[in-house]
């Protein structure tokens, strides 16, 4: 197969190519045209190499009232995402080998696009994760959404030393005694939790990855390690405690949302992160009306870069990296973050052109609402390409 007519972002530019897609995989980048292929015409539309978000809550199997496997890769693919991580903290959260299994055979009915798994550490689960060996693993540091947390420093460093080194662990960085003893959230929680977790992988050397940060001197604090990745999610660039009053009850995230100075400084210094990860988090409105943490993002994560780069805020090289080739390094997954022959024909086309408005109520997501409901955008998602098959065209999917 062929697909002409398209601009290709390559090489920190955008280039006129034809791509040539054979067995789920990009054979050839060229420049003119070849007979007895089938041809796809790109539409004049920009491409990009399939988005991976590292940071995902399905929710399949025990909470598929809020979202499951076939739902939430439907949002990832009308989002741009090929590859999505899911999140272990199921109400039976992902810690053994057999529930690692269960997830994966789920999730190959169901899923319309690729998916990982982040396997979940409890204070006593190191047999199991020598078993599974898992590409990653979770520590909760902060009471958050289900059941696993860890705070005992003396267990952290015992995952430290029993995981692979060469392997990323998540950390959800935030100190619950110092929430518990001051009776909030706010950024002290996470600089303290980031600071013990930097000098105990430092200790050990190893690799860890911090997710959500919120505000820059997490950042700061963690780089110090080298070894040590950082992620944000959107809502930390986009959302802060200015926009409480129009997000009523819908207001509740793991970390919560910062001060606005915060905000606007951690925007000024996006270049620090390592990559987007959207902790998309869905809920009924009904559960987020009993104080339940989260926001769906999928749908909205790569459209609030984009729209930004349409008001020159933000480089196509920015988003291309921190959405998909430094998750796809980060997490070692193969083949995949970059237009490159040999990758696999993971593609997505965008129209930077097209204005359109977000309705939460036309979202994939099962959970049907947006922190962003009413937000206007430009540029978006036309079509996804994943290992050679198009998932998605013209806005409609073309699998089910
Ligand atoms: O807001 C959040 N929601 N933060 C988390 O850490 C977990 C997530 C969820 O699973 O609902
Ligand atoms: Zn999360």
């Amino acid at each position: 197969m062929i697909i002409e007519n398209v601009k290709v972002f390559l090489n920190g530019k955008v280039e006129e190519k034809n791509l040539v897609i054979e067995n789920g995989e990009i054979k050839e980048i060229i420049n003119g045209s070849k007979r007895g292929e089938e041809k796809i015409d790109g539409k004049n539309l920009l491409v990009l190499p399939g988005l991976i978000d590292p940071h995902v809550h399905l929710r399949e199997p025990g909470a598929t009232h809020k979202e499951d496997f076939y739902t939430g890769t439907r949002a990832a693919v009308a989002g741009g995402f090929t590859t999505v991580l899911d999140m272990p903290n199921n109400p039976k959260p992902t810690i053994t080998l057999e529930r690692l299994k269960e997830k994966i055979d789920l999730a190959s009915k169901k899923a319309i696009c690729d998916v990982g798994f982040h396997f979940g550490a409890t204070s006593d689960n190191f047999k199991e994760i020598r078993k599974a060996k898992p590409n990653s693993l979770k520590i909760i540091m902060g009471q958050t959404t289900g059941n696993l947390l860890i705070t005992d420093e003396k267990t952290i460093e015992k995952h430290f030393i029993n995981f692979d080194k060469e392997k990323p662990i998540v950390i959800h960085a935030e100190d619950q005694e110092y929430c518990e003893k001051n009776k909030h959230d706010g950024p002290e929680a996470a600089w303290l939790a980031v600071e013990k977790v930097s000098l105990l992988a430092e200790k050990i050397d190893r690799r860890i990855h911090i997710a959500h940060t919120s505000t820059v001197k997490e950042i700061e604090i963690a780089k110090k390690w080298k070894k040590c990745t950082v992620e944000s999610a959107p809502h930390y660039l986009f959302l802060s405690k200015k926009d409480y009053d129009k997000l009523g009850f819908r207001k509740s995230v793991k970390p919560c949302l910062r001060e606005e100075k915060y905000r606007a400084k951690f925007w000024k210094n996006i270049d620090k992160l390592d990559c987007i990860g959207s902790d998309h988090a869905p809920h009924t409105l009904e559960e987020k009306e009993g104080g339940a943490y989260g926001f769906p993002e999928l749908e909205t994560s790569f459209h609030l870069f984009i729209d930004q780069y349409s008001k020159g805020n933000v480089s196509l090289k920015w988003i291309t990296e921190k959405m998909s080739s430094s998750p796809a390094k980060i997490f070692n997954i193969h083949k995949k973050g970059e237009i490159k022959k040999g990758y696999f024909a993971d593609l997505i086309f965008v129209d930077l052109k097209k204005e359109w408005v977000l309705k939460e109520e036309e979202l994939e997501t099962k959970c049907k609402w947006s922190p962003y409901n009413g937000w206007k955008f430009k540029g978006k998602v036309f079509g996804v390409m994943n290992k050679g098959k198009m998932k998605y065209w013209e806005y409609e999917f073309l699998v089910d």
